[in-house]
């Protein structure tokens, strides 16, 4: 979306957006959805069908707040493509079924990665039925959804430059199947498959302001201009996001002209899987929720500046339910409060962070002057 686009997005949006708030003035104050579409941008949250078919309360609440769905685990090969042979579109549908019948969009997450693979994947290809396999699910799962879904993330998590590959790309068992044209075939499968969706490469670690992330955001980028300069039909990167409350080594200009330069690609950017970690930040609520708003607030006021962000996703809603329970417990044992609602669905001082981002002027929807390419990828030679 270019900048007139969204600001044009924005005007128009902005006097149906006034009809819509005051019709539901009396019926209910406005939400994140309604803040960011004010700001020509799409809010929602990742979901899972079994936190979302049995706590109507959540449910509730998540229709009010969001635009758009994720589904958190559901579409992942794992659980939609259990056997060789077997597909189970069973909690998928449900799920759309759901965002249908509430006005929201949904992403599909997520086409092709290395984890959340079953394990006939690993026992039974090889190298000369990978790409057949890989073909297969993709024109299954993207075309079962055809024309239903706003975006696919189609490859994921395609980069670790610890695994020493020269453009740094991980070794997966695609990879080591296919090398690296399988992101490519993805890409140029999932188009066929479903020509409407936007097709997004997602990856996390590209936010801080440290060497690691700064060689995790060249290695993404020459992928993104080598996918480009072969005319793959890739539209958007995506951005995880899963930040953490004891970081706050940002450094604004730096992502502003990282994301400057993907747009200059051509390609939309939407923040996919936003989350603020509490695990090292101290017990005491209001200290913690303080720091962890000041992240989200410190994050998505760079990130939004660029006119070419499309939308954003928060890795859940609520602290009831997060992934970060489990894999980023805090030492305390204490709840994590890590998402816009408390557990008990109300808004916390992170929820009044992205709606003042939402809400503010600061971010004026201009393109930086970009920087020399060679200047901006001087620390692509560690990797290239
Ligand atoms: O559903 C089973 C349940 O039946 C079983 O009793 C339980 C025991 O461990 O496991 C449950 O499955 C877990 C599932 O989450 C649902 O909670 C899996 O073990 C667990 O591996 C799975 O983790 C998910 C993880 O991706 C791996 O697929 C997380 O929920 C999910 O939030 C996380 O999401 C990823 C994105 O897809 C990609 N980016 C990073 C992000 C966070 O890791």
């Amino acid at each position: 979306m270019s900048k007139i686009t969204r600001r044009k997005a924005i005007y128009l949006g902005s006097t149906a957006l006034a009809a819509t708030v005051a019709a539901k003035t009396l019926a209910q104050p406005p939400t994140l959805k309604d803040y960011a579409s004010k700001k020509g941008l799409i809010y929602g949250s990742a979901g899972a069908y079994s936190k979302l078919s049995q706590d109507q309360e959540f449910a509730d609440r998540f229709i009010q707040e969001c635009a758009i769905l994720t589904p958190e685990n559901d579409l992942k090969w794992k659980h939609i493509h259990p056997q060789p042979n077997q597909y189970n579109f069973s909690r998928g549908d449900w799920l759309l079924k759901f965002a249908q019948h509430h006005r929201l969009k949904m992403r599909g997450h997520t086409l092709v990665w290395h984890s959340a693979l079953p394990n006939w994947v690993k026992e039974t290809v090889n190298s000369q039925t990978a790409e057949a396999t890989l073909r297969d699910h993709i024109n299954t799962v993207a075309g079962h959804y055809r024309g239903k879904i706003h975006s696919w993330d189609v490859v994921n998590e395609a980069i670790l430059v610890e695994n020493e590959h020269p453009l740094g790309l991980r070794k997966t068992p695609w990879f080591e199947w296919l090398g690296e044209d399988y992101i490519e075939l993805a890409f140029r499968a999932a188009a066929e498959a479903d020509p409407n969706a936007l097709l997004f490469y997602n990856d996390y670690g590209l936010d801080y302001d440290n060497n690691y992330e700064e060689k995790r955001r060249n290695a993404v980028l020459k992928l993104l201009e080598r996918l480009k300069a072969k005319g793959t039909p890739i539209h958007g990167l995506g951005l995880q996001a899963h930040l953490s409350g004891a970081n706050t080594r940002f450094n604004a200009e730096k992502l502003r002209q990282f994301l400057a330069y993907v747009a200059s690609l051509d390609l939309k950017i939407m923040v996919t899987e936003l989350d603020v970690a509490d695990q090292r930040l101290p017990y005491d609520h209001l200290e913690r929720d303080q720091r962890v708003a000041d992240v989200y607030e410190m994050y998505l006021s760079t990130v939004l500046d660029e006119p070419n962000v499309i939308g954003v996703v928060t890795w859940g809603l609520s602290d009831r339910y997060t992934w970060l329970s489990g894999f980023r417990p805090r030492e305390d044992k204490k709840p994590v409060r890590v998402l816009p609602l408390d557990q008990e669905l109300k808004p916390k001082l992170a929820w009044e962070s992205m709606v003042k981002v939402f809400q503010s002027d600061s971010f004026v929807l201009t393109k930086p002057p970009l920087i020399p390419r060679s200047r901006f990828l001087s620390s692509i030679s560690e990797i290239a």
